[in-house]
């Protein structure tokens, strides 16, 4: 690839760094703010009259709007086929969420070809992508045999570093009368073929999925072979999933729907990220949980889209800023912070998420004077410019 120029990005009204050091709080906020880019890094942030010029450099201007880290959305289910917009319609009339409806999307993606497989997921990413998703998590979980599981985490990691072995997704019809033969399959032949397209090992553990002690047993199988544990736990039931997640030295705990005080303190004293979904309240009409008990104990928490025909198909990460808000009781702050460096850290990653010197130069310029706008102007697309590794890319 041919070497980037050095670029100053100047005229920003209010750049967002997360890096703390800059002002003392979480967000690192400069205002009337530049940023200098080069090698797909950053060089240098601070404010506008202080950037250090060079006559070859190129020059953005950002129009006096802010800037913020590109989103880091941490939960995805982009492989699939078929949709579930009747079930939503029969929720939305009533209807409960049900995991069941699972097994109708994998019918419909075994007989998917490849091909179709790769435009829809890529069709999707296009869409995270210019909604503002710089760094994206991909999981399996809609194949459920050896060859579609395979297939489907060759199609995530062809789209990210970040691809997720869900195997354990639900118990396929075929294995209903014998669980633990479907668990003895992901923990052998098919985690076997998922090891070398996957950096991740996910499990549903919750009521209709797997119980805890599967959930162990197939994480650690993963773990055995070098991949990483990540979990869904406690979407539709108090249950052992976060206890569970934490004990295994889980990267993250997602859904979290329902969590007890013990649960709290496990993840306060752990280095577990508990990750917050809004879009599957939002889509299966679930009572919103709270998040202020989790922040006032200091969790570090993330929230995704978790993008997905059945329970949140959306892959807009400012709708799930503005749910948070408004329904988690997230400060803007703390919904701003998870959606990019609580990601970061739900992935366990270090150069992404923030606009700290040296960390990608992946960044978003708004239609916004302000990061607020995200919450403030709900359905509005306020995503004017995508840049990512110091490219531009919408
Ligand atoms: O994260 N909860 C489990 N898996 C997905 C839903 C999958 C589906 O309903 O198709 C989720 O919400
Ligand atoms: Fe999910």
């Amino acid at each position: 690839m041919n070497k980037l120029p050095r670029t100053l990005i100047q005229n920003i009204s209010q750049l967002v760094t997360n890096d703390p050091l800059l002002d003392g709080t979480q967000l690192g906020l400069v205002q009337n703010a530049a940023i200098v880019i080069e090698d797909g890094k950053v060089l240098w942030v601070g404010e506008s009259n202080k950037a250090p010029r060079d006559d070859d450099q190129e020059v953005v201007d950002a129009n006096g709007q802010a800037v913020i880290p590109g989103f880091v959305d941490s939960h995805n289910h982009l492989v699939f086929m078929g949709d579930r917009s009747a079930d939503f319609a029969r929720r939305m009339a009533g209807g409960q969420y049900s995991p069941d409806g699972i097994s109708y999307t994998v019918g419909l993606t075994r007989q998917a070809s490849n091909n179709d497989l790769q435009k829809n997921a890529e069709n999707l990413l296009t869409e995270s992508l210019n909604s503002g998703t710089t760094t994206i998590e991909i999981k399996s979980g809609y194949g459920l045999t050896v060859a579609d599981e395979e297939r489907s985490l060759k199609i995530a990691a062809s789209l990210t570093k970040e691809s997720t072995f869900l195997g354990a997704h639900v118990i396929p019809e075929e294995f209903k009368a014998a669980p633990e033969d479907y668990v003895d399959l992901v923990c052998g032949p098919m985690l076997e073929a998922a090891k070398s397209h996957a950096k991740w090992i996910d499990v549903f553990c919750d009521r209709g999925a797997f119980n805890p002690e599967q959930t162990r047993k197939i994480l650690k199988a993963g773990i055995g072979v070098g991949l990483k544990p990540r979990l869904h736990a406690n979407q539709l039931e108090q249950g052992e999933g976060i206890a569970v997640g934490v004990e295994l030295g889980a990267a993250s705990v997602d859904h979290i729907t329902h969590y007890s005080q013990a649960d709290i303190s496990l993840l306060a004293a752990s280095t577990t990220v508990g990750t917050f979904l809004p879009g599957a309240e939002f889509s299966t009409r679930t009572k919103y949980p709270d998040a202020r008990p989790l922040l006032e104990a200091g969790v570090s928490l993330a929230i995704a889209t978790d993008c997905n025909p059945g329970s949140s198909y959306t892959s807009n990460m400012s709708f799930v800023i503005a749910l948070a808000v408004r329904e988690f009781f997230f400060s803007p702050e703390q919904a701003l912070w998870s959606a990019t460096k609580g990601g970061a850290k739900a992935l366990q990653l270090q150069d992404v998420g923030h606009l700290g010197v040296g960390a990608s130069a992946d960044f978003l310029i708004l239609k916004a004077p302000s990061y607020l706008h995200l919450a403030y102007r709900p359905g509005v697309d306020l995503i004017e410019q995508v840049w990512r590794n110091g490219r531009k890319l919408k």
